[in-house]
C-alpha cells in the first residue's frame, strides 16, 4: 500500500505511540483489503464510551487509556501497556451507547455501567469526542458534505451517509474508527471509490410505497434481495421524507447488508436511473402485493400472543416529527396498566421535544422519551416483557433474538393502539 510521508511519520512515532499504533492498524487493515492507499477523513462516528464487562476490566487495570488501546486500537489484550491517548485529530462523535443516569429506574440497566459511561464521557469529551450518543448523528448536526470521505460505524448511519447525504464511508468497526480518529486516515476502498457507488440491482415497486411502514417494508424486501449489493429503486414510490429514507435504509441494512442505495430523482448521486447505474440498466425485479405480504408476515412471524407488554418507537432514533406524531397519537389517552411505551431519540432532540411540550404529552399518557441507547443496544426492556410491538423493521428483526421476546410490527397508530389497549390489533 502506498503511504504518504505523513503516514510514514505517524507509523514511525512522530506523533506518539498511540498514533503509531493507530497507523500500524490502518496499514494492516488496508493491506488485508488490497487498498492502494489511505484517504483523508475528517468525520469519524465511532464508539468509545459504551460500557461492557471487558471494558470495565480494562479500565480497572489501566484506566481509559488501556481500554482505548485494546478496544479501539486493537492492541494485545493482556500484555499491552496503556498508551497515552492524545486529542482526536479529526472531528469524532460517539454513536449510540448505554442508557444514561436519567434512565435509572426506567430501563433495567446496570448502574455500574451508567457510572462507567459517565466516566468515559468525561475522559473522551476532554479529548474531543462529541458525545452525541445516537445512531443518527446526522439528525443532530454531524453532517458530512457530499463526496466527503468518512469513517462511520453503525449500519443504519452508514447507509444514510452514503445514500442520502452522498458522503463516502464503509461500515467501519470499533478499532478502525478509533485509529481514524487519531490519524485522520482510513483505507480507501469500497464505498470510497466512484465505481463502487454505482447501482447493481434495479427494484421496481409495483404496489404503492408510501408512509413510514411501507418504506420500511420495501427496504426490508430490497435488503433481503440484494444482500450487500447496491439497489436502485423505482416504481410506485411516493416521494420519501428523511424519516422514511432513514427507515428504508435501516431495514435494508438489517435484512441484508446494504450500505448504499439510490432513489432516482431523490438521492444525490442518482438524478436518473441511467446515472445511478453508470450506463447499462439491468432488468428490474418487481415488488408486488405478494412480496409485500411476504415481508409483512416475515416481520410478524415472531408474534403469536396478542397481549403486548411493551411498545418501542424510534429505531433508528426518532426525529422530532416522529416524536411529535407519537405525542399527537397519545394526546388525552392513557397507556394500558400492563403496557409500557418508550420512544428512543437523540438527546439533543429529546431536549427540543421537552421544550416543545411533546415529552409532557407523552409522559402524561404514561410513555417515556429516552435518549442515548435502545433496548437492542443495551439489552434492556421493561422487566417482564414477553411481547413487544414496534414500528421499526430493524427492531422487529433483531430484538426477538436479542431478548428472547415476541414481536409485532406495524404502523405508529397500531403501536399506540397496542400501548393503550394492551392488545395487538394490527394488520396489513
Ligand atoms: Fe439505533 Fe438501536 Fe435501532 S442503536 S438503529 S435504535 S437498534
Amino acid at each position: 500500500m502506498k503511504l504518504t510521508d505523513d503516514d510514514k511519520a505517524m507509523r514511525d512515532g512522530a506523533e506518539g505511540p498511540a498514533v503509531a499504533a493507530a497507523m500500524d492498524l490502518l496499514i494492516r487493515y488496508g493491506e488485508a483489503l488490497d487498498a492502494e492507499h489511505l484517504c483523508d477523513v475528517r468525520n469519524v462516528a465511532g464508539t468509545t464510551t459504551q460500557p461492557s464487562p471487558v471494558k470495565a476490566r480494562l479500565v480497572a487495570e489501566g484506566g481509559w487509556e488501556k481500554a482505548f488501546s485494546v478496544i479501539n486500537l486493537d492492541a494485545d489484550f493482556d500484555s499491552y501497556e496503556a498508551l497515552p491517548i492524545p486529542d482526536m485529530k479529526v472531528p469524532t462523535c460517539q454513536l449510540q451507547q448505554g442508557f444514561g443516569p436519567d434512565s435509572v429506574g426506567i430501563a433495567p440497566y446496570p448502574e455500574k455501567f451508567v457510572e462507567l459511561q459517565s466516566d468515559a464521557e468525561a475522559f473522551y469529551g476532554r479529548r474531543g469526542v462529541h458525545i452525541l450518543a445516537t445512531c443518527t448523528p446526522y439528525q443532530v448536526g454531524n453532517l458530512p458534505t457530499r463526496g466527503e470521505h468518512c469513517a462511520w460505524m453503525e449500519s443504519s448511519a452508514v447507509v444514510y451517509a452514503n445514500s442520502v447525504l452522498g458522503a463516502r464511508t464503509n461500515c467501519e468497526g470499533t478499532a478502525s474508527t478509533g485509529a481514524a480518529s487519531l490519524t485522520g486516515r482510513i483505507p480507501c476502498w469500497g464505498n470510497h471509490h466512484d465505481a463502487h457507488r454505482l447501482g447493481t440491482h434495479l427494484v421496481r415497486a409495483d404496489v404503492p410505497v408510501s408512509g413510514f411502514r411501507d418504506w420500511g417494508m420495501f427496504g426490508y424486501f430490497v435488503g433481503e434481495l440484494v444482500q450487500e449489493a447496491r439497489p436502485v429503486v423505482v416504481g410506485d414510490l411516493a416521494r420519501p421524507d428523511l424519516t422514511e429514507l432513514k427507515h428504508f435504509g435501516a431495514a435494508a441494512a438489517s435484512s441484508g447488508g446494504v450500505e448504499l442505495y439510490h432513489v432516482p430523482g431523490v438521492t444525490p448521486e442518482a438524478p436518473d436511473v441511467e446515472t445511478a447505474f453508470g450506463g447499462t440498466v439491468p432488468e428490474a425485479v418487481g415488488y408486488g402485493a405478494a412480496e409485500r405480504r411476504h415481508v409483512y408476515e416475515t416481520l410478524n412471524d415472531q408474534g403469536s400472543c396478542t397481549d403486548v407488554d411493551f411498545v418501542l418507537l424510534g429505531c433508528p432514533h426518532a426525529s422530532l416529527d416522529q416524536i411529535r406524531a407519537a405525542a399527537r397519537a397519545l394526546e388525552g389517552r392513557r397507556l394500558h396498566s400492563g403496557t409500557q411505551l418508550w420512544i428512543m431519540a437523540p438527546r439533543a432532540l429529546k431536549d427540543t421535544a421537552d421544550r416543545s411540550g411533546y415529552t409532557a404529552v407523552i409522559e402524561a399518557a404514561g410513555g417515556k422519551v429516552l435518549a442515548d441507547s435502545c433496548p437492542a443496544m443495551s439489552r434492556s426492556a421493561p422487566p417482564g416483557t414477553k411481547v413487544f410491538a414496534t414500528d421499526s423493521a430493524k427492531q422487529a428483526h433483531y430484538l426477538p433474538a436479542i431478548l428472547g421476546i415476541e414481536a409485532w410490527f406495524g404502523t405508529l397508530d397500531e403501536c399506540v393502539d397496542a400501548a393503550v389497549t394492551g392488545r395487538w390489533r394490527g394488520g396489513l
